[in-house]
């Protein structure tokens, strides 16, 4: 008894924000931005929509992509570090926004590499035995917790949402296996200080712009370099798989130079290697589903290829997975 992804979808806000708009918003230049990042331009969610109306797009999408009717869905699992609200989860807000009642639904917080987390829990589920269908949703608003004045942090992030329905199956194909990594050691690095139990909401939170994301770039590239070559290399031993037997590496879009980093400590060609970047910038959770979707739609994954999925993100965590596609198209 194994588990498949037996449907993807995406969801992208219409809106764009260019290199050129950045650079009459802070101190940067087209030239800067995309040679230090890969980075062209990045989608932006209206002021009336939230990460659940992205995240149910994207579930509507891969719900019709896998042929089922929503009733057959037995979870959902929600990977988001912007969510809706504090509290309720954004993944029971986007089972009502689905029309569905009654079905375990959770939030999970693992920034960059929710959504390889989130596939990793709904496989073991339903290895289990006890669910046979589970939708996956990864929803990021990242551009409410991005501070506009910071040129640092704010010419990279973008919006978006990516779903994929995982069911049961019994054949070889799906899901094989995933490692999954973190170090709270290392949490300073990237953090949102102010909005939680440890800085409420105040005056002085606001004022002192805490509520936007802090990073150490030059830090975490390091880090994540070796992070995710560590979590390729380890996937494929522990399966006795070598690039070559890949048809597709799909990794978090943080960096295009961390990603040929990647590929060369893994030994990786570029051509194997599934990047859009220069469209969506790093999207978080979502950037792995968007990319996974994208590839699949775009006919660069086929039934019966070997992909592998990897990211890394705050807390820091990062995952890594191996996937024997078995869905047609
Ligand atoms: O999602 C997973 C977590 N995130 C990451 O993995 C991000 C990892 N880090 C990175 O991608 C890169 O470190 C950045 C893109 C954030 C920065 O690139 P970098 O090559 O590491 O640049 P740097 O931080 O070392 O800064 C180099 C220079 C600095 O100027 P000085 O001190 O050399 O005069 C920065 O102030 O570039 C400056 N700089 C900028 N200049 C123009 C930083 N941001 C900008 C900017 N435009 N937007």
């Amino acid at each position: 008894m194994g588990s498949t992804i037996t449907g993807t979808g995406s969801y992208l806000p219409e809106k764009i924000l260019t290199n050129a708009d950045l650079e009459k918003m802070v101190d940067t230049s087209d030239e800067w931005i995309f040679t230090r990042t890969g980075m062209k331009e990045r989608r932006i969610c209206p002021e009336n929509m939230a990460s659940s109306d992205l995240g149910a797009e994207a579930s509507k999408k891969a719900i019709s992509d896998a042929g089922i009717n929503p009733d057959e869905i037995e979870m959902i699992i929600c990977a988001t570090i912007t969510s809706d609200m504090v509290f309720p989860s954004t993944a029971c807000i986007i089972q009502n926004k689905l029309g569905l009642d009654n079905i375990a639904c959770f939030d999970i917080s693992c920034a960059c590499s929710g959504f390889i987390y989130g596939l990793e829990l709904a496989r073991n589920l339903i290895n289990s035995g006890q669910y046979r269908k589970i939708l996956v949703v990864a929803a990021e608003c990242m551009s409410r917790v991005t501070d506009y004045t910071d040129r640092s942090t704010c010419v990279l992030l973008g919006d978006g949402a990516a779903a994929a329905i995982v069911s049961y199956c019994d054949d070889e194909y799906g899901i094989i296996d995933s490692y999954l990594g973190s170090s709270g050691k290392y949490g300073n690095l990237l953090y949102v200080p102010a909005g939680g139990s440890r800085l409420p909401a105040s005056h002085e939170t606001v004022s002192g712009r805490l509520h936007f994301m802090k990073m150490e770039g030059s830090a975490l590239f390091r880090i994540a370099v070796n992070a995710m070559s560590d979590a390729i290399k380890k996937i494929f031993e522990r399966n006795n798989v070598n690039p070559e037997d890949v048809s597709l590496l799909i990794p978090h879009q943080a960096n295009i130079r961390i990603i040929q980093g990647v590929a060369k400590l893994t030994g990786f060609p570029m051509e194997k290697v599934f990047v859009n970047i220069e469209k969506y910038g790093n999207m978080s959770a979502a950037s792995v589903g968007v990319a996974l979707d994208e590839a699949v739609k775009s006919g660069r994954i086929r039934r019966g290829d070997l992909i592998c999925m990897v990211a890394f993100g705050a807390g820091l965590t990062w995952a890594s997975n191996l996937v024997r596609w078995g869905k047609n198209g």
